[in-house]
């Protein structure tokens, strides 16, 4: 596996594959690999030539208050993984390189950020999106694989592709899950003993919607209160939001109808986790 940290030589690396006529699968990350990242190399590996996967800890996407400084990182484990994995390339940008003095500009989607994730964290996908359309530039990718479980992030990273007319294809894939249902998340290794008990109710309440739906009840907001009185029986567990919405257009929705994209954010203890299911 090759380790490259320079922004120019990611650039000429990827150009002279792709005029080998190889095709470019890229996993954007930021480290503390779990199951779920692999699923996405494998998936790479089936349907690219070559596979670079980043590791990146990017500040952009943090606001001051957020864990930036404790984020998981364990790069000897996540190098040992990819090379395990028969990873081409592990691309480690420079922070300096990447954000040199003076760097001025922002990738920002409209309208998509300031749902859901974006109510809390209202920085937060401008920061995604600007590091991940810097990535896509110096990679080049033909395809780029991203977790469903970050569903947001996926969507906004559609659209950004598609608005900017990157030539890029975007491969979002279905959530990894622990034993109890927990999403695989980096973040999980924050969670002490207690808490790790208390996370899977988070997916319980989302598999109780899947349940609400094949059992014929239409009435959004009923389902949502059901989900809320369950995550509410778990003491530890603090929701920051619970809803129904457009999987395409992440809009509220009040009726079942078509597909419906039940997204939550939760505090256990100081950890926010993040999950979904679309129903439908
Ligand atoms: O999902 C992540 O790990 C990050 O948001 C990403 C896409 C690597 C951008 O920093």
């Amino acid at each position: 596996m090759r380790e490259i940290k320079r922004l120019r030589e990611m650039y000429l690396y990827s150009l002279k594959a792709k005029s080998h006529g190889k095709k470019v699968g890229f996993v954007p990350t930021m480290g503390a690999l779990h199951e779920g990242h692999l699923s996405l190399v494998e998936e790479a590996k089936r349907r690219c030539d070559i596979v670079v996967v980043s590791i990146f800890v990017n500040p952009l996407q943090f606001a001051p208050s957020e864990d930036f400084a404790r984020y998981p990182r364990n790069l000897r484990r996540d190098r040992q993984l990819l090379k395990n994995f028969g990873v081409d390339v592990l691309f480690l940008p420079d922070a300096g390189q990447l954000y040199p003095p003076g760097f001025k500009t922002f990738v920002e989607v409209e309208s998509l950020p300031k749902k859901m994730c974006g109510r809390t964290r209202p920085t937060h996908f401008r920061g995604v999106t600007t590091v991940v359309a810097k990535l896509f530039s110096l990679v080049n990718p033909d395809l780029a694989f991203f977790g469903e479980k970050d569903f947001q992030q996926q969507r906004i990273i559609r659209q950004m592709a598609a608005d900017l007319n990157l030539p890029v294809e975007v491969v979002a894939l279905p959530t990894v899950r622990e034993f109890d249902g927990l999403a695989m998340s980096s973040r999980n290794a924050y969670l002490n003993p207690r808490e790790r008990k208390a996370a899977p109710v988070l997916y319980r309440a989302l598999s109780l919607a899947q349940r609400e739906v094949q059992g014929g009840e239409r009435d959004v907001n009923k389902i949502l209160f059901r989900l809320r009185s369950l995550i509410g029986s778990e003491p530890l567990v603090r929701l920051d939001y619970l809803l129904a919405v457009d999987p395409e257009t992440l809009q509220e929705v009040k009726q079942f109808k078509g597909k419906v994209l039940f997204a939550l954010a939760a505090y256990i203890g100081k950890t926010r986790l993040i999950d979904n299911v679309v129903v439908g």
